[in-house]
């Protein structure tokens, strides 16, 4: 598999510091893992650690695992920095089972990551593979921003607007894919540089996402538009995908 965030992932951080994702999600997670009880969670999508660093903060037990090495450089970094020492592995969400031998009381798998993800035989594969690694009861949570709403908006979309750096997003789609054509622009004196990273997801909806779960042998399906537990709506801004063992 090609790893599209190998030179991304650098600079994927421009979005923002990590800490700014302290926000309506984090009491979103902790209210959800606090009424199930959970303690152990593996982020397997873990991409810069932002995530991993908001739950440590919050008390949870963590282990973090992406398959690019690139955005797990990234991670431990960003992790050392703020005196965290999160065990970080690379590994294919597809094939957990190969880097852990150990059960979790959650596994969270977030921002558009099983998109990446195209065949529908792929992204049952990593549904079983991350239910095989749950404990009796554990959760499983996707969070994305592609939702029946979102796909209407304008194709461009100016993400990040500083003095020094631009990101703008180009977007496109048919019935299958959308892609994100990522323009990073740099103008600042030390640094005068354009680069485009093109991410391909598959559309994942709702519905999309009930299908593969009860195929996989879920029952147990919610799936809230919000992070207020709103549920999901054709108006929806997110969808947010919770599934209990
Ligand atoms: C859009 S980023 C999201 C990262 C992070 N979860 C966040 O919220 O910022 C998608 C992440 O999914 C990872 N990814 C894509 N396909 C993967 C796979 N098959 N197994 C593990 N990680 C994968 C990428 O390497 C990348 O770090």
């Amino acid at each position: 598999m090609n790893d599209i965030y190998d030179r991304f992932a650098f600079d994927y951080d421009e979005f923002g510091r990590i800490e700014n994702y302290l926000g309506d999600e984090k009491d979103f997670f902790d209210g959800l893992f606090r009424k199930y009880g959970v303690k152990t969670i593996l982020d397997c999508a873990c991409g810069t650690g932002q995530h991993l660093y908001m739950l440590s903060q919050l008390g949870y037990q963590l282990w973090g695992s992406d398959y690019s090495s690139s955005m797990l450089k990234t991670a431990k970094k960003n992790l050392q920095e703020r005196g965290n020492s999160i065990p970080l592995s690379q590994c294919d969400f597809r094939y957990l089972e190969s880097e852990f031998n150990i059960n979790f009381d959650a596994i969270v798998c977030l921002t558009n990551s099983l998109p990446h993800l195209h065949k529908d035989e792929d992204l049952l594969m990593a549904i079983k593979s991350m239910k095989n690694r749950l404990n009796p009861g554990g959760l499983l949570v996707f969070t994305s921003g592609t939702t029946h709403y979102t796909l209407t908006l304008p194709s461009i979309e100016v993400v990040v607007n500083r003095e020094d750096f631009s990101r703008i997003f180009v977007k496109e789609h048919d019935n299958h894919c959308q892609t994100i054509h990522v323009l990073d622009l740099f103008h600042n004196s030390h640094r005068l540089e354009h680069n485009q990273y093109d991410i391909v997801y598959r559309i994942l909806l709702d519905d999309d996402y009930r299908k593969l779960l009860i195929e996989a042998g879920f029952t147990d399906i919610q799936i809230y538009g919000d992070y207020d537990m709103s549920l999901y709506s054709k108006s929806s801004r997110r969808l947010i995908v919770v599934a209990k063992l």
